[in-house]
């Protein structure tokens, strides 16, 4: 299984913080955001992992990063994206490294109080299909929003105007490697991105996708300046990245 972090795109939402810099180099209390999603891939037992980053500062993700040592790794794998094309697109640019394997897949702006390594774990087992964690939230407009049916997730709409449920769609996403054949065949949404809603969805129509709801906080940091702030605040209080 390889992971892949997200760390593309131009992160205007947190303009002028962003303005010289990128988004997950942005401090979330005392470490830069980007080690957050590193630190959750290395707690669930992934060891291969590649970082796709883009925009004006690509180069401090290597300084910052270099091979990974401080989280233990031998290696730490990099590609780049040119603009803000989408979350499928990034995910696309990791074809190559991901070969034939499975992937999990963490936006680089999210992060977790505690480990996903049983879920990782599960999914490891499963033969092919894929996988999502749900959070109960309370701006639901903000986020992918999945419609389940017991077990069985109908749908996910992005950032629905009307959400029928408060369920949003974590950014930690498990793939088989049919996930690259299904970017491929995407087409952009009415903000011009490929959407990894739209590949969630072609999952939920073969009947492949399961999720599980996530124990503890999570926050989509690079939401706003205040979803910074208060990420910021529950990582000084309580931790981030629980071993158990
Ligand atoms: O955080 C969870 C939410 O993330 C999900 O509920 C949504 O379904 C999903 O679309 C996404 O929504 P956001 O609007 O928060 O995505 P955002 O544009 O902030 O991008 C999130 C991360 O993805 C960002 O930190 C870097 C990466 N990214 C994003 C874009 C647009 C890329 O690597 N390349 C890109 O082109």
């Amino acid at each position: 299984m390889k992971g892949i972090i997200l760390a593309g795109g131009l992160g205007t939402r947190l303009n002028p913080l962003t303005a010289i810099t990128n988004k997950h180099l942005l401090p979330v209390y005392d470490k830069p955001m980007i080690y957050y999603p590193l630190q959750t891939l290395v707690n669930a037992g992934i060891e291969d992992i590649m970082i796709v980053c883009g925009g004006n500062n690509a180069g401090d993700f290597l300084r910052l990063l270099g091979n990974g040592s401080e989280f233990g790794l031998k290696h730490l794998n990099y590609a780049y994206q040119h603009g803000q094309g989408g979350i499928a697109e990034a995910v696309g640019l990791a074809h190559h490294f991901a070969g034939g394997d499975k992937v999990v897949i963490m936006l680089g702006d999210n992060i977790i109080e505690n480990n996903i390594r049983k879920a990782v774990q599960e999914f490891d087992k499963q033969d092919s299909g894929s996988m999502i964690l749900l959070k109960e939230v309370q701006n639901p407009r903000e986020y992918g929003i999945a419609e389940l049916d017991g077990d069985v997730i109908k749908e996910i709409v992005e950032k629905p105007e009307n959400p029928k449920t408060n369920f949003a769609v974590i950014g930690i996403y498990m793939y088989d490697n049919r996930v690259f054949e299904i970017v491929k065949t995407l087409k952009p949404s009415a903000r011009g991105e490929l959407e990894i809603t739209d590949v969630n969805n072609a999952y939920i129509k073969m009947g492949q996708m399961r999720y599980e709801f996530l124990d503890g906080y999570w926050a989509d940091a690079g939401e706003s300046v205040d979803a910074l702030l208060e990420t910021n605040n529950f990582v000084k209080k309580f931790g981030a990245n629980k071993l158990d």
